[in-house]
């Protein structure tokens, strides 16, 4: 075996290249290379996979009738659950089923064995659930449930969600207002592998060939090779010579749930794919693959691909006009959707409208039970809050986070990093946070400091930390092999390390050369790795430091592509096979806790994931790993976003630049100016890469790219508004277009322009030399060039002039935008900055939104301390008053230290006649009324706010906005401002 320490510059090892190391140990120069399709498998080559898609094909011929029945008086409705047997007509193995009626318009269809050889593994809830869903007792039984093998129960406060159970062959129906939304078993794809013994001749399910297979292995399709396939892949599977040893034999299970009258579908990341997701067997403009959800290390991936990337979410949103409804499968195997859509149902299904269109998906996992969410809407809002309801909201980050932060790998040493850091000052570039990639540690052992390069780490921490900035530092979930080296040795001592089918303990390759991974889904892991946070305990770390989480699905070099074998035994026994998808947020779930006990008071946490699953939003964020230096990477950034925030995971970015290659600056600027409107904003470069500090092009990219960063400065207040919003009501960061105007048919598979809650339009620029974009200005009312303040002319399709120093930006009619306009080095020198309230009005004049503050530090908030404003502008009266309602300003922390914060400045965009004057008074001292300074398209005040318009000169902001100067007015406070003709 070999022990020789990688080198430096060492890039991406697979199994061949780790040989290459143990032969020759020096390595110094590597090429990058591109993804190899042939180090994942496709369906074709997984057993259950093509299983599954074989009994679909079956399922779909005329003669097939689903032989899952409900046994006869087995029924039984309590307290909100309704249970009863099912049999497999065919080989006589019996399950339970039991469909829980939820709070909030949420239903839960659990199916399991009833007599399983062994239990199968249901702990995925204990991850991803924040606790036991409470069931509902607002339901009614129909006077039909027991009549005719069918079950139907309303339920929901309005009894307008109905649950319809037909028992021959088993399938159930879930309806809004009458109409079904979903249905499961529709198709009869419902397949569930029992737990078998491998001798038991007469009980193995039948290996089916796929369509494509029968294709492309026409001539070899003799009687005895498919008599020798038969048995392929259920006791054993090899994949690249490795060997999946399937101690349990095949345990798949599979399920169609159709989308009546929806034509289209979301989410299910993570895959560099389109936004309304494709079709998946086969014709033109689809794929032939399923969308796969495993967890992989899958590096300068494939755009426009269903293969897995790095994490996984099992959650589908289907949306129609009028309607939306979601699921979440709760299930942490590996997992393949297939997705096909029909026209004119008829036929089909027993209802829909002849015209439409329904999707019908179809979801395989290789082991563990069924356990299905539906959530019944009807909107998508509603959809995101009964989501986050189960899974958990996005947790409020500290306010830094939502800053900018600089990364590459590797800051050299700490003199490298003092240089960058000067670099933003001398450049007036503001920034967050500056990060160390894996060379900053000794010898790839996270949790410590290479001994030359970073010798200082506290004085380093320090020394960025006085100017209101932090670190990152990163630690991967794989432990190099080393008896020195404190991490194994408690690790290994506590034996809470992942362990091989053989009960030994686990050895692998990643950055460290031999490594062992630590079972995160262990309890006493958890709580002792939580403790590795400490300042005590992790030596030169400052609570300036924060943490980066890779390499978490997990990447193992020699594994099996590229990660874990399945046979691997976790706590209690588990085999991998069955909570792949969810090692990787076990891990995220382990440090973050790590960083909130640290303090006490208690800090909020921030840490950056590469894998993740449902519920990874409590955490921290996630990116979307290593994406290239192209254009195309940068116009596949938009989709991927919105499809993970949609997902329940909104706080996500993209590597700014792309991280292989060398970025042009034209596509470096256009990269910064999307990445200042996604919701992490971290630039990030392979170690290969020539160095990318924005200061390094010279003007005008440099200035282009200060202005993108300073854009997002000035909005930081709106971001952490809509970030508090997320964390309460799990409305995503970045929202598509279908969500914001969800009845406009036109706009539902947009992908390529987004909004920033539902106020601000954004059009990312994704190709080279580009002069001019057509934007789409849905809802017919008005909307407001971000920068100029003009009006934009027309509705639907625009096209709009584009320029280099900014990509297009609008703001909505209606909305209120709280920004602060004075530039400084990070977040923390803004934090008692004044305010500039933007108003847009819309066409009726009228225009609301909010502002949230608090110490954007510690959990206080959740004790009443911050500062939430309700801003409201309707015919000529704009009225701030306060939503907390949870402590009185007198006892409320935040307000008492932050007084003196006030509105310098309100900008109101829409108003084309200047009013005789203004007015603003407290809503207490409605005696003192005072008379405020404003200008109609003053030239003197539009000078004072054009720094703020990038590049935009004083002549090309529109003359028709009013700016009321210092209106004197505390946020703390509620008041009144009227415009009186
Ligand atoms: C892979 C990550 O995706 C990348 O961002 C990081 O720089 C390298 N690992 C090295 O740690």
């Amino acid at each position: 075996m070999c022990l020789g320490t990688i080198g430096k510059n060492s890039i991406r090892f697979t199994e061949q290249f780790f040989l290459f190391i143990c032969f020759t140990v020096i390595i110094t120069n590597v090429v990058v290379s591109a993804m190899k399709p042939q180090d994942f498998r496709t369906c074709a080559q997984t057993s259950f996979c093509r299983r599954n898609r074989a009994y679909a094909d079956k399922a779909i011929s005329n003669s097939f009738v689903s032989p899952y029945n409900v046994v006869k008086d087995t029924i039984n409705i309590e307290n909100g659950i309704i249970s009863g047997e099912l049999i497999n007509t065919e080989n006589k193995v019996s399950f339970v089923f039991q469909v829980h009626l939820l709070m909030n318009n949420i239903a839960r269809i659990k199916i399991n064995e009833k007599y399983p050889l062994k239990p199968r593994y249901d702990g995925v809830k204990y991850w991803s659930l924040i606790q036991e869903p409470v069931n509902t007792l607002e339901y009614t039984e129909n006077p039909s449930t027991g009549k005719d093998g069918v079950t139907s129960l309303s339920f929901g406060v309005d009894r307008n969600r109905k649950v319809i159970i037909y028992h021959t062959p088993f399938h159930v129906e879930l309806l809004v207002n009458d109409e079904p939304v979903i249905i499961f078993n529709n198709r009869g794809f419902f397949n569930f592998e029992h737990l078998r013994k491998k001798d038991d001749s007469v009980n193995q399910p039948e290996e089916l060939i796929i369509q494509s297979e029968i294709n492309t292995e026409k001539e070899i399709q003799t009687e005895e090779k498919k008599e020798e396939r038969s048995e392929e892949g259920l006791w054993e599977e090899t994949f690249n010579g490795k060997i999946d040893s399937k101690p349990n034999g095949p345990e798949s299970i599979g399920l169609d749930i159709s989308f009546p009258g929806f034509g289209h579908v979301y989410g299910i990341p993570e895959h560099a794919s389109t936004l309304s997701l494709k079709e998946t067997r086969g014709g033109d403009g689809t794929y032939n693959e399923p969308y796969r959800l495993y967890n992989l290390d899958v590096f300068e991936y494939d755009l426009d691909s269903p293969m897995a990337l790095y994490g996984s979410i099992p959650f589908l949103l289907a949306h129609r006009k009028g309607v939306s409804a979601a699921i979440l499968w709760l299930n942490a195997a590996e997992t393949w959707i297939d997705i096909v859509k029909s026209k004119d149902d008829k036929s089909f299904l027993s209802f829909g409208k002849p015209t439409s269109t329904s999707t019908h998906t179809h979801w395989f996992s290789e082991s563990g039970i069924i356990d299905v969410f539906a959530f019944l809407g009807p909107t998508t809002s509603d959809i995101f809050k009964q989501y986050g309801s189960l899974t958990g909201f996005t947790a409020l980050p500290q306010s830094f986070a939502i800053g900018y932060h600089q990364c590459r790998w590797n800051y050299l040493s700490q003199g490298d990093v003092a240089e960058v850091d000067e670099g933003f000052d001398v450049n007036d570039i503001p920034y967050d946070v500056i990060w160390l990639d894996i060379e900053h540690t000794d010898d790839k052992k996270y949790f410590t400091w290479d001994k030359i390069k970073f010798s200082e780490p506290e004085k380093m921490q320090k020394n960025i930390g006085r100017k209101g900035r932090k670190m990152v530092a990163i630690v991967d979930p794989h432990v190099k092999r080393d008896d020195g080296y404190y991490i194994y040795k408690e690790a290994k001592d506590l034996d809470i390390l992942t362990k091989d089918k053989d009960g030994k303990v686990y050895e692998g390759w990643c950055w460290p050369g031999n490594s062992v991974w630590i079972d995160w889904t262990n309890p006493k892991a958890q709580d002792w790795f939580s403790k590795k946070f400490a300042f005590i305990q992790y030596k030169g770390s400052t609570e300036f430091l924060f943490i980066w989480n890779d390499m978490n699905e997990p990447s193992v070099f020699n594994g099996p592509e590229i990660t874990m074998p399945k046979d691997l035994l976790h706590y209690e026994g588990w085999e991998h096979r069955n909570l792949h998808n969810l090692f990787g947020m076990a891990f995220h779930s382990a440090t973050s806790q790590g960083l909130i006990n640290r303090t006490t008071p208690n800090h909020r946490p921030f840490v950056l994931s590469r894998s993740f699953f449902a519920g990874s939003q409590r955490f921290g964020a996630i990116w979307t790993g290593d994406n290239v230096a192209n254009w195309d990477h940068l116009a596949a950034s938009s989709p991927m976003l919105l499809t993970i925030g949609i997902s329940g995971l909104p706080f996500s970015g993209a590597d700014v630049g792309g991280f292989f290659g060398n970025p042009e600056p034209e596509l470096l600027v256009r990269w910064y100016q999307t990445g200042a409107f996604q919701p992490f904003f971290r630039a990030h470069a392979h170690i290969d890469t020539k160095r990318r500090e924005p200061w390094l092009f010279g003007d005008p990219y440099t200035s282009y790219i200060r202005d993108a960063i300073r854009q997002r400065y000035i909005l930081l207040p709106f971001w952490y508004t809509i970030f508090q919003e997320a964390s309460t009501n799990g409305m995503p960061i970045i929202r598509p277009m279908f969500v914001v105007f969800p009845d406009n048919e036109e706009i539902f598979a947009m992908e390529d322009q987004y909004f920033i809650g539902n106020s601000l339009l954004v059009k990312p620029i994704t190709n080279q030399g580009q002069t001019t974009t057509e934007v789409y200005f849905a809802g017919n009312d008005l909307y407001y060039d971000y920068y100029t303040f003009k009006k934009v002319q027309g509705s639907g399709k625009v096209k709009v002039d584009i320029t280099m120093n900014k990509i297009p930006v609008f703001l909505k009619g209606g909305s209120i935008i709280p920004r602060r306009q004075r530039f400084r080095r990070s977040s923390l020198a803004m934090y008692s900055d004044p305010f500039t309230l933007l108003v847009a009005l819309n066409k009726k004049g009228e225009a609301a939104g909010t502002l949230y503050l608090d110490d954007g530090k510690t959990y206080e908030y959740q004790k009443g301390h911050y500062i939430h404003r309700n801003f409201n502008f309707t015919s000529g009266r704009f009225i701030s008053t306060s939503f907390n309602k949870q402590v009185q300003d007198s006892e409320n922390n935040y307000i008492k230290t932050n007084k003196d914060l006030r509105i310098e400045r309100i900008i109101v965009l829409g108003v084309d006649r200047s009013p005789k004057n203004i007015i603003g008074y407290y809503n207490d001292l409605i005696d003192d009324k005072k008379e405020l300074k404003f200008s109609l398209g003053g030239i003197d005040d539009i000078k004072g706010i054009v720094s703020a318009s990038i590049g935009v000169s004083v002549e090309e902001i529109s003359k028709d906005i009013i700016i009321i100067r210092d209106p004197k007015l505390l946020v703390k406070r509620d008041w009144t401002i009227e415009f009186v003709n």
